[in-house]
Order: structure tokens, then sequence, then C-alpha cells
């Protein structure tokens, strides 16, 4: 085919950096009644984040894809320095897959001068899991994705499972706060190894990167010996153990209530989620799984 046949042209989505921009753009695509997702991403997109674009557009009629790496989830010791950016490539990425738009403001334009407020989730960002490593994250989170809501005003916003607390957390947060956005959930997109595909990948040597997909492993390990009726605990207390003799330090591996995130003790108490993390030398990798 030729001509206007679908996928063979690259049209490039628009690129905004200003409200005002933003806003003549949504109120253009409100007067035609087109529904609108949102897919909030710190950039540095890999195939996991375009299975969260290609999933929203499947919902919805226009397809914004946000790109902040927000300086308020980094504590002062973590990788906001480092971290990956690479924006002209994540731009080629999303006109392969026509997206409509990148919303893309500046710190300034996000944080000026004078911003003073924070929103503190509780609930599932309060369980003991990423909370307890990283203490200033999901008021980080939590404070941007509110503000990124309210200027997109989107019908949907997708978040990953990857991030399994974060989508919890982010899933209340649009609720206590009356937004009118619909948080869908996306399953984590993986390497042929296990691996779950994240911007911090490109940290690991190789020798890391070897090790790394211990953590999938495990997980799944756990996680069939406790549907085949293993006790909870002493399955953990091995799947530590492995984690660590792959050469990680691990922060933590906890059987969760997969709605609550609270702790639980037998399989009877309620549908679990497995969520693990740990580091690979200066690397911290996240992930979990159903059971
Ligand atoms: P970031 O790490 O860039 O992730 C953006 C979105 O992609 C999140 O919803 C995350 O869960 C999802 N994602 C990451 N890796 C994935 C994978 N392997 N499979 C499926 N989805 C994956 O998470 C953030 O940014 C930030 O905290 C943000 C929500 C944008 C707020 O700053």
């Amino acid at each position: 085919m030729i001509g206007k046949s679908k996928g063979s042209k690259r049209r490039r989505p628009v690129v905004i950096r200003t409200q005002p921009t933003l806003e003549r753009m949504l109120t253009k695509w409100r007067a035609r009644q087109e529904k609108v997702a949102l897919v909030p991403t710190m950039g540095a997109l890999h195939a996991g984040h375009l299975a969260l674009v290609r999933l929203a557009q499947r919902h919805a009629d226009r397809v914004i894809v946000s790109i902040f790496v927000n300086p308020t989830q980094f504590a002062p010791h973590e990788d906001l320095a480092a971290y990956p950016r690479t924006f002209a490539t994540d731009v080629g990425a999303l006109a392969s897959l026509k997206a409509d738009a990148i919303w893309a403001p500046s710190v300034e334009a996000m944080y000026p001068e004078g911003f003073a407020t924070r929103i503190v989730p509780l609930g599932a960002a309060m369980v003991g899991l990423e909370d307890a490593f990283r203490p200033h994250f999901f008021a980080g989170v939590a404070t941007v994705v509110a503000k990124l809501l309210i200027q997109c005003t989107p019908d949907i916003a997708l978040f990953g499972e990857k991030d399994y607390q974060q989508l919890k957390v982010v899933t209340r947060l649009a609720r206590d706060l009356d937004l009118k956005t619909h948080i869908v959930g996306a399953p984590t997109k993986r390497e042929p190894d296990g691996l779950a595909l994240s911007s911090r990948n490109a940290y690991l040597s190789a020798g890391e990167r070897a090790a790394a997909p211990t953590l999938y492993r495990v997980l799944k390990e756990c996680a069939s010996r406790i549907a085949a009726g293993r006790p909870i605990a002493p399955t953990l207390e091995d799947g530590r153990a492995s984690i660590a003799k792959a050469g990680f330090v691990l922060d933590y591996l906890e059987a969760r209530h997969a709605q609550t995130l609270a702790p639980i003790a037998s399989v009877k108490d309620g549908p679990l989620r497995l969520l693990v993390a740990a580091r690979l030398g200066k690397t911290r990798l996240i992930d979990n799984i159903t059971v």
C-alpha cells in the first residue's frame, strides 16, 4: 500500500512545554469529544513504557506521554543527576507509535519559585516496602502525579504493575482527590530471561546483568511453592538466601495482600502478591508477581 496507509508515515508527536499550549490542545480534543489517555514517564523509554502507550491507544482516541524526571521523588543521595535522559530517542520511539503529544515541562514550570505544596499519601504508601527504603519517594510521586493529572485532565492514565506499590498509591490518590481520571494498571514487560525492563537496567555491568534475572526466577519459585501449599515464611527465607547468594544486597522480599499491601501470613487471608527490591552494586532493582 502507498500513500496514507496506516503505519507508513511517521507523524511526529507535538512536544509541549507550557500549560497554555497543553490547554489549547486539550480544548480542541474535548470539543471533538475525543477520549484522552495519559502515560506518565520519566523518559529513557523502553518496551515497557511503549507497551503502556499501545494499551493507551486501545482505550483512548488521543494519547499524551509525559516525560518529566521528577526531582522531588529522588533523595539527595539517589541517582537524579545520573538518571538516563534520552529525549530525542524517546520522541522517535513515540513517533513510530503515533503518540499524539509529549508533555515535557521544565522543572521550573512544574515547580516554580515559591512552590510549597506536597501530597503525602498514606495507606499503601506506608506499608514498609519501598517507603521503608525511600521515605521521600511516594510524596514526590503523589505530588507530581496529581499535578500531571490536573494539568492533562485525562479520562484514563496508565501505570505499570512493575511499580506495584506506586500503582496502588496512585489509584488511591485519584480516588481520594476526586480526580476524574480512571487509573489503569498494565502488566510488566520483561527481557527474554525474565528481567523486568527498567530504565535503570542501563546501569548494570555485564556481570550484574547476568545475575539480575535471579530476582524474577526467585519470585516465580516462591510463588509456585506457596501456590502448592508450602508455608509462606520459610519459602521466603529460602528465596532471600538465593537472592543474597547471587550477589544482591536485599532490601525486601515480602508476601503482601495484593490490594492493600498489608502483611499476610497465609494464602487463606487474601490474594497474594510477592514483592522484591534488591541492590546489585549501585543499581537498585524492584519486581513483583502475583501468586
Ligand atoms: P518511570 O520509571 O519512567 O515509569 C513510567 C511508567 O512505566 C510507570 O507506570 C512504570 O510502572 C511503567 N513501567 C516501567 N517499567 C515497566 C515494565 N517493565 N513493564 C511495564 N510497565 C513499566 O514510574 C515512574 O516513571 C515515575 O514514578 C512517574 C509515575 C512517571 C512519576 O514521576
